[in-house]
């Protein structure tokens, strides 16, 4: 059957039976599929004229009956009949989305763990008629006092780097193996990248490993978003297609190999000449990349295949750098706090802190990090998606048209990511927009929205204005419809702000029983610090008011960006740094928040608003 996809204008020829969102899939037209086609989050809406299925159960609930007029479906559920034409609305479209990209350099010297080593090796002779490899080892010896370790690759490039300039060669080394031998003084750079894999985005660093420079950055939307926006539908779709795994694996390497290929073209130097990798991720972009089963991480015990460092050739995991390049993994802390969070430790120093400090980072989860050098406690929280603005009706990730920042004054005002016409709001819109409705009394504390007749009862005439019924709950309205985005106007409804309530409650609850756990009060925590969107994105001041995090009196709030990366960036640069990261491990205790019975007390006390 031929499908028309517009406004792209891409004509894709699929088999009866497949879905519009699989159609586009292989027609490279992207939308925007957050629950990875389950038909729960109606975010895949298109626009389609010609031969469908008659809309099922899901469709029925997830579009109004104007939508369903108009002709609207859901690219996930509705199934290929005949020819169609397809147009793929501005909402649904995947759009660039802003990466956190920078953040924190903590104290780790430049300590390399790459070196290169230039040799002079006498040839061999009819009276000293020596190999090659005990040749080199005899010179390998007598300068480095040790042996000399090399690989299969290695050894095949010997012969020839020996006899190309007189015995004048360079051995690179990766801790104790030799992974190169080069005649002359080897290549220009010893280049290593830091990966950041995040659920939503993941950014990698170029850097020189003699100078410790930065020499490129680049970033990217994970392209698994397709397969579900969280790390749930993840799993479910690595457990439920039969190749999901293999899918799941071969795009984040796909990514990581993108990623490689802008940077070395950016700095204007060669991927071969890459000879470590370091890479953090959350315990299932972990799992995903090494092509590892997730299965285990959804179910109690909620297990991770493996918790230490991990230390792999770039050729077996199909990255495109020097095939003998060394990648090491960072260590997961568990299940649900993995190697990002190891990367957050380790730039924010927690373990060697005198006094205690919290380190929360929110992406698409939260995990939080409190102690000192005396004691570490740690824990993870399922808290991420509504602050990316999934789970949410009018929510978007932090990409272009999406507002986040809102001010309540008399009026409403936003703004929005690109000064574009409003699409929907992200997690620091959001966390803005209840701030200020819960200043001006358009929600109570309990998170009730007012109705009208209350709002006009206090003075607020413009803002019940705002307020509308949609079925049994009531909307606010942030934009009209003229301002909107395709004419489309953007309403947070009650069930939106009840699910910021289970989030920020579920974050806040994480913080007060670590707190618990180490016998302390807010007065006691000396330094916060704010890692991922939290601080970069989110209002501090806003994320106060909604009670997200306690009032620390005595704290000094710290916003340290993307510091999983910057973790990845110190193990780069630093054996101790790497080292380090695999102590944190020893040293860090893990709670399980749902195998605490006082959690549920404490979720829900903190779901109200202060
Ligand atoms: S409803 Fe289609 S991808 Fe979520």
């Amino acid at each position: 059957m031929r499908i028309r996809f517009e406004p792209a204008g891409v004509t894709t020829e699929v088999e009866v039976g497949k879905t519009l969102l699989e159609a586009a899939d292989a027609a490279g037209v992207e939308i925007e599929s957050v629950c990875g086609g389950q038909g729960t989050c109606a975010k895949c809406k298109v626009l389609a004229s010609g031969s469908l299925s008659v809309p099922n159960d899901l469709e029925l609930d997830g579009l109004t009956p104007t939508e369903l007029a108009e002709g609207y479906r859901l690219a996930c559920q509705a199934v290929i009949t005949g020819d169609l034409q397809v147009m793929v609305p501005e909402g649904s479209r995947i759009s660039q989305v802003s990466i956190l990209q920078e953040g924190v350099q903590g104290a780790a010297q430049l300590q390399p763990w790459v070196h290169r080593h230039t040799l002079r090796v006498s040839p061999a002779t009819l009276e000293d008629q020596i190999s090659d490899l005990a040749n080199v080892s005899r010179t390998w010896q007598q300068q480095n006092g040790a042996e000399l370790s090399l690989t299969l690759r290695a050894l095949r490039q010997l012969p020839f780097a020996l006899r190309e300039r007189d015995g004048h060669i360079t051995a690179i080394a990766v801790d104790e193996h030799s992974v190169r031998m080069e005649a002359g003084d080897g290549p220009a750079h010893l280049l290593g990248i830091a990966f950041d894999i995040g659920t939503t985005t993941v950014v990698g660093y170029l850097l020189d490993l003699e100078s410790g420079k930065q020499l490129a950055v680049s970033s990217l939307l994970n392209p698994q978003t397709r397969y579900g926006d969280d790390v749930v539908s993840r799993i479910e779709f690595s457990m439920r297609d039969e190749t999901g795994l293999e899918t799941l694996q071969r795009e984040i390497v796909q990514a990581l190999n993108r990623i490689i290929s802008e940077t070395t073209r950016a700095a204007s130097v060669s991927p071969e000449d890459i000879f470590a990798v370091t890479v953090v991720g959350n315990t299932t972009m972990h799992h995903l990349f090494l092509g590892i089963s997730p299965a285990a991480l959804a179910r109690s015990p909620y297990v991770p295949a493996a918790t230490r460092a991990l230390c792999l050739r770039a050729g077996e995991l199909g990255l495109a750098v020097y095939p003998d390049a060394q990648v090491c993994v960072l260590p997961n802390i568990a299940g649900w706090v993995g190697a990002d969070t190891v990367g957050v430790i380790l730039a924010t120093n927690l373990p060697s802190h005198e006094e205690v400090a919290l380190a929360i980072d929110i992406g698409t989860n939260g995990e939080m990090a409190l102690g000192s050098r005396r004691r570490l406690v740690t824990c993870s929280t399922a808290a991420g998606p509504a602050f990316e603005g999934a789970h949410l009706s009018c929510g978007m990730r932090a990409a272009d048209g999406a507002i986040d920042t809102v001010a309540i004054d008399g009026d409403v005002s936003w703004h929005t990511i690109g000064e574009s016409a409003p699409r929907g709001i992200c997690g620091s819109g959001l966390v803005d927009l209840i701030a200020e409705m819960l200043r001006v009394g358009v929600i109570d504390p309990t998170g009730m929205m007012q109705d009208g007749a209350t709002l006009r009862a206090n003075g607020h005439k413009s803002l019940a204005e705002r307020i509308s019924q949609q079925g049994r709950h009531r909307a606010f309205l942030l934009v009209e419809s003229d301002k909107g985005a395709g004419g489309r106007p953007i309403q947070v409804s009650q069930r939106d702000v009840r699910e910021l309530q289970l989030a920020k409650g579920a974050i806040r609850a994480g913080i007060e029983i670590l707190m618990k756990e180490l016998g302390i009060g807010p007065d006691d925590v000396k330094r916060v610090y704010l890692a991922g969107a939290f601080g970069n994105y989110i209002r501090p001041a806003s994320a106060l008011a909604i009670g997200l995090i306690p009032r620390f009196p005595n704290a000094q709030i710290v916003p340290v960006g993307n510091a999983a990366g910057s973790g990845a960036k110190m193990a780069l640069l630093s054996a101790t740094a790497r080292r380090h990261a695999s102590e944190i491990l020893t040293m860090v205790e893990y709670l399980e928040l749902s195998a605490r019975p006082d959690f549920q007390e404490e979720f829900a006390e903190a779901m109200a608003f202060e």
